[in-house]
C-alpha cells in the first residue's frame, strides 16, 4: 500500500530524540521540515541540505504554522523546560495549526499518565516529586508543564499518539520497542529503550492507525522483560 505520510514536520529537531528522528524520516523517503531554536540550528549541519529548517521558539505560533504547513505528520519533542509553559504552548500550536487530518506524534516520559492506572515504583515517584520540586525552585523545569500538554493532547479529538519513553540510553538500534498500555505492566519492567529506537517508534507511529489516541509506554525490544512477555505489537 502507498504510504499516506510524504512531508514530515519536527518539532524540536536539534536534540538527540529529534536527530534521530531526522534520520527515520529521511530512510523513509519522507520531505522532513525541522523546527528548533535559533541558537541550536548548526546542530543540524549535517542535514542542512536535505531538510527545510525553520528556526524558532517551538511555541511561538506564527513558528508552527508555517512548519506545519502541507505536513501530513508531524513529530513533537515535548519538552518540560523553563517555567513559561513551554511544553503547553508547543502541544497547543500543533493541536491548533497542524493540518486537519495530520498524524501528530507527541514524546514523553512514563511519569506522563494517560488514565491514571500506571502503576510507578517508589524510585519513580520519588524521583519525580524531588526532581519536580527542585527544578521548578530553580525556575529550570516544570514537569507540571509536560502533564498539561498531555492532559490537553487526550482530551483533542485529533489524529494524535502520546509515546511515553522509559529511561534512555544511546547505542545501535535493536529494532522497533515494544509497548503497553500502563507503566508497571510486567513486559515494561526493565524500564530501558535505546534512543535511537524511541526515535523510530515515534516515526512508524506515523503509518500506525492502531496508535491513534493511544499512549504507548515503551521499552527496548530486546530488554529482558520484553523478551520474557512477548509484544502487543
Ligand atoms: N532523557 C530521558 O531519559 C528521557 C526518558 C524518557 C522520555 N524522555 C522524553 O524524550 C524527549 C526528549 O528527550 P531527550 O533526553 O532525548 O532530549 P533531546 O532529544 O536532547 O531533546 C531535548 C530538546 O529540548 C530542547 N531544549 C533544551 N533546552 C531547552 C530550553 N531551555 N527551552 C526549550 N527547549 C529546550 C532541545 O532543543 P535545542 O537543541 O535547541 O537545545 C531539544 O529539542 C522528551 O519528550 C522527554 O520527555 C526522555
Amino acid at each position: 500500500m502507498a504510504s499516506s505520510i510524504k512531508k514530515v514536520c519536527i518539532i524540536g529537531a536539534s536534540g538527540k530524540l529529534g536527530r534521530y528522528m531526522i534520520r527515520h524520516c529521511l530512510d523513509r523517503g519522507y520531505e522532513v521540515v525541522g523546527v528548533c531554536r535559533e541558537k541550536s540550528v548548526a546542530k543540524l549541519d549535517a542535514y542542512k541540505d536535505r531538510i527545510t529548517i525553520i528556526p524558532g521558539s517551538t511555541n511561538d505560533r506564527e513558528v508552527i504554522r508555517k512548519a506545519v504547513r502541507g505536513c501530513d505528520g508531524v513529530l513533537t519533542v515535548l519538552v518540560p523546560w523553563g517555567v513559561q509553559q513551554y511544553s503547553t504552548g508547543t502541544a497547543q500550536a500543533v493541536l491548533d495549526l497542524a493540518p486537519p487530518d495530520a498524524r501528530m506524534i507527541f514524546s514523553c516520559g512514563w511519569h506522563i499518565t494517560r488514565d491514571g492506572k500506571d502503576v510507578y515504583t517508589k524510585k519513580l515517584l520519588w524521583f519525580a516529586a524531588i526532581f519536580g520540586r527542585l527544578a521548578k525552585l530553580a525556575r529550570f523545569a516544570d514537569l507540571n508543564d509536560q502533564v498539561e500538554a498531555c492532559r490537553r493532547i487526550f482530551a483533542s479529538n485529533r489524529k494524535w499518539t502520546v509515546v511515553r519513553g522509559s529511561d534512555l540510553e544511546e547505542g545501535e538500534s535493536q529494532g522497533l520497542p515494544v509497548w503497553s498500555h500502563h507503566v508497571g505492566d510486567p513486559i515494561l519492567a526493565s524500564n530501558l529503550t535505546r534512543r535511537i529506537d524511541f526515535a523510530l517508534f515515534m516515526v512508524t507511529a506515523l503509518e500506525n492507525d492502531q496508535l491513534i489516541r493511544e499512549a504507548p509506554a515503551i521499552v527496548g525490544r530486546l530488554s529482558a522483560s520484553a523478551m520474557a512477555h512477548g509484544a502487543i505489537i
